[in-house]
């Protein structure tokens, strides 16, 4: 993949809850892991568009910390998808030069998933052309625990001053570290809300709720969705001219 020229202040960050799967199934009749299916091949295209419009991150909601309420059947169809998508889409990812990186919590995960998103982060750790992070197992609030434990953990061992904790060292903690704060968030499906996604990161980020379902996301969507983030004023509390 090559980069495109830059859309005119465009998003460099841009994070997507991809929602609407179970939906887009139950339209055509069949089980919800068949929109699941449908979901994932979004994925690739929504990846290779990046560059083309000057997307330099992109994070994706794949899975929440409240996704485990669904049935065991979902559950363990959607862990399946996981180890199959990274096993197929782990050679492309690398050699059109996305770097790969995972958030949420892994302790839940099984071991051979966890092995598949560490070699996948490993082989691609040396690309630089888009940041993709794949939230799995993510919720914010349970990220903002684990961050506070590490936290207190340095302060209780004297490795950190609790006055020293500020705007600048906290987001040190979170799964989202070496990222930028997302300038963008887009969800599908309709809903309007955050369920539980980098709530502090976005605090100002810029939202777009679109009514397509996640498996009819495509390209031209996303770029007319890019694009408009172009023409909105970002003010981060203060007054422009
Ligand atoms: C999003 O689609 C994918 C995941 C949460 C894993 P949903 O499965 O939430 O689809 P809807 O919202 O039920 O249509
Ligand atoms: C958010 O979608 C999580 C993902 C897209 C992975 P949900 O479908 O789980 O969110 P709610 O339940 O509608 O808030
Ligand atoms: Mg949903």
């Amino acid at each position: 993949m090559k980069p495109g020229p830059p859309c005119r202040n465009g998003p460099s960050h841009v994070a997507i809850i991809m929602d609407g799967n179970g939906r887009w199934a139950q339209a055509r009749g069949r089980p919800r892991l068949y929109g699941h299916n449908a979901g994932a091949r979004r994925v690739r295209e929504i990846v290779e568009t990046c560059p083309e419009l000057g997307v330099k991150y992109l994070t994706v909601f794949a899975f929440s910390t409240e996704n485990w309420k669904r049935t065991q059947t979902e559950v363990a169809g959607l862990m399946s998808l996981f180890r199959r998508y990274i096993t197929r889409e782990a050679r492309v990812l690398r050699d059109q030069g996305v770097r790969v990186r995972f958030i949420g919590d892994r302790l839940r995960l099984d071991k051979k998933l966890v092995t598949l998103m560490d070699e996948l982060e490993e082989i691609t750790a040396n690309n630089d052309l888009l940041h993709l992070t794949v939230a799995l197992n993510y919720g914010s609030r349970d990220e903002v625990a684990r961050a506070t434990q590490r936290l207190a953990r340095d302060v209780a061992a004297g490795r950190l001053n609790p006055d020293d904790v500020n705007e600048e060292t906290l987001p040190k903690y979170l799964d989202t570290y070496v990222l930028p704060d997302p300038d963008l968030v887009i969800r599908t499906s309709g809903e309007a809300r955050i369920s539980n996604f980098l709530l502090w990161q976005s605090a100002y980020a810029e939202y777009e709720f679109v009514d397509t379902l996640w498996p009819d996301f495509n390209r031209d969507l996303f770029a007319r969705v890019v694009r408009a983030y172009g023409r909105r004023e970002r003010r981060f509390g203060a007054v422009t001219a």
